[in-house]
């Protein structure tokens, strides 16, 4: 995959700070800096679903490399400072918002099961953005704007600077998706607070959060190949697919 010409000197990789389903974050000398890790594990169901897929952290950490550069040439704020080795990026420390904020242009997934009134592959008039707790012992449970104010989450004005960044975010990686074939059909994101204060989005951008369908086929590239019991070797080349389209099309 290449080397990997970092313009900075790699802060040193210290402790262990989180380990999640897909990645692990470290600590680093610059208190103000992580290491994330992308991992080959893959889940779905909570976890409940467990499989190892070889190469797959490196496919997803050059993926969520590239889609963070596009973003930033966009003026969006995000965690990515650089990819440092083939599974690794330097990130800025965020102090992390416990919610997932999904996006959607096409109904699908769980927004079907929750409003059956939508139609599974039905585009969207508008997208929609829903909140979910990020709590696996809870099971993220769908919340309302008014739970989260109430809850103190965040604040109004915050939760209305999140759906005004995600709408843009949206409309970047739908433009850029498009060019290479690929139809956005929704997405998690997750944000954070930096060491300043400022609202930044971190996490990652990949076909474990992101639901991605061949423009022309429909065929999926993403995790749902997962979701739905696909073998390994199937999900293996959807995401090949994507690294070969998203990380070899240039930056426009
Ligand atoms: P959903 O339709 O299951 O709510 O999923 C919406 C989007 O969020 C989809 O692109 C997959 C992504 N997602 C995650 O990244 N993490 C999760 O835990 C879940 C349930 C969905
Ligand atoms: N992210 C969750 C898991 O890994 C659920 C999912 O993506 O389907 O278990």
């Amino acid at each position: 995959m290449g080397s990997f010409m970092t313009t900075l000197t790699v802060p040193e990789k210290l402790k262990l700070i989180y380990e999640g389903k897909a990645k692990r974050l470290y600590e680093t000398n610059q208190v103000d800096k992580v290491l994330i890790e992308f991992k080959d594990d893959l889940t779905a169901f909570n976890g409940k679903k467990h499989d190892v897929i070889a190469s797959k952290g490196i496919l997803n950490a050059a993926i969520s490399a590239k889609l963070f550069t596009i973003l930033e040439k966009n003026g969006i704020a995000t965690h990515f400072i650089e990819q440092v080795d083939e599974r690794t990026i330097l990130a800025k420390r965020l102090k992390m918002i416990p919610l997932e904020v999904v996006c959607r242009n096409i109904a699908y997934g769980s927004l079907i099961k929750r409003v059956p009134l939508f139609k599974p592959g039905q585009k969207l008039n508008r997208p929609i953005i829903e909140f979910f707790l990020k709590n696996d012992e809870l099971g993220d449970p769908f919340l309302s704007e008014e739970h989260i104010i109430s809850l103190e989450i965040v604040r109004e004005d915050e939760l209305n600077e999140i759906k005004r960044i995600t709408r843009r975010v949206n409309d970047v990686l739908k433009d850029f998706l498009a060019r290479v074939g690929i139809t956005l059909v929704d997405f998690k994101l997750e944000y954070g607070w930096d060491l300043n204060g400022d609202l930044i989005l971190g996490d990652e951008l990949t076909g474990d959060t992101m639901r991605l369908w061949d423009s022309k086929t429909g065929r999926i590239l993403d995790k749902d190949l997962y979701r739905k019991g696909e073998p390994l070797s199937e999900v293996l080349k959807a995401y090949k697919e994507c690294y070969r389209r998203i990380v070899l099309e240039e930056v426009p």
